[in-house]
């Protein structure tokens, strides 16, 4: 089997953390990157042990201006050419826009936005020069409407989801595929990181982080899709939303985020 390399940020849980052993059973090798130092090695660790694969570790803070750079140029210095990029790292907060912390926001709008955008980047001319590679974001279904008591993560994913759409448009005549993958609701550590427990989003429906990546990485093998948004339920809702007018879907949105 050709073996790529995988550069996965946001590898220490949830959807990041699955894509890891998903690459590295099927031979890749990983770089992987995250806040989470320990749990990164010893993942690094299990990973090499069971799949006879190289797992090599970033500790990098994407919240912090520099990060990205600070990436490209240690991959640069070992050596390590990155085949696959995934950008996954990402958060959300939830609450009203007047009582939530800017702080976090400014810190969610360089994780989820500045740092996919940069790494995309400067691993994505690369790629163009190689002509091959693909880079997978990981947006969400919040990208397809406004999201109030979430309004500035809704915002970060519609981001998302338009670069990649651009970029799939500019590169795919230099052989790069790029993808947005838009999961819904799903069982991770992301919920309790936005405070969501008590969503009504997150009290119904949600999918495992193993249903969400099988598809992604089903549809990356197959090659054919741009956006890629894993579950029946959520293709559907994705689509009937074109249809309807904005402020009523506004207006749904809301009703379904505010807390039991
Ligand atoms: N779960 C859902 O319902 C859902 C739905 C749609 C889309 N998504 C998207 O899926 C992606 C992964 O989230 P998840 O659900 O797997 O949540 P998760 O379990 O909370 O994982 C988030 C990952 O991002 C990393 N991360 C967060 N802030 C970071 C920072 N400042 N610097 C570097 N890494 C950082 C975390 O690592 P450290 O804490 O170790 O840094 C962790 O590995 C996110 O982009 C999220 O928006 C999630």
């Amino acid at each position: 089997m050709n073996k790529k390399t995988v550069l996965i940020t946001g590898a220490s849980s949830g959807i990041g953390l699955h894509f890891s052993h998903k690459f590295a059973q099927d031979g890749h090798h990983v770089v992987l990157v995250a806040r989470s130092e320990d749990k990164l090695l010893s993942l690094a660790t299990e990973l090499e042990g069971k799949y006879n694969i190289k797992a090599h570790v970033i500790k990098a803070d994407l919240a912090e201006a520099g990060a990205s750079r600070m990436i490209y140029e240690h991959v640069a210095a070992k050596g390590i050419q990155v085949d696959i990029l995934i950008n996954n790292a990402g958060f959300g907060l939830f609450g009203e826009f007047e009582q939530t912390e800017l702080e976090k926001e400014v810190d969610m709008i360089q994780v989820n936005i500045t740092a996919l955008t940069e790494l995309s980047k400067y691993f994505g001319k690369e790629m163009v020069k190689r002509k091959n590679g693909q880079i997978l974001n990981v947006a969400s279904t919040a990208a397809f409407q406004p999201g109030p008591l979430m309004s500035v993560y809704y915002a970060t994913k519609a981001y998302v989801l338009s670069l990649s759409e651009a970029l799939a448009n500019e590169w795919k005549e230099h052989g790069i595929q790029v993808m947005a993958l838009c999961p819904g609701a799903t069982k991770t550590g992301f919920s309790d990181a936005a405070e969501l427990q008590q969503s009504k989003l997150f009290q119904s429906g949600v999918m495992t982080v193993e249903e969400v990546v099988d598809e992604a990485y089903k549809q990356m093998a197959d090659q054919k899709k741009v956006v890629i948004i894993p579950g029946v339920k959520n293709r559907l809702l994705a689509g009937s939303i074109r249809f309807m007018p904005r402020k009523m879907v506004t207006n749904i949105v809301r009703k379904v985020q505010e807390r039991i």
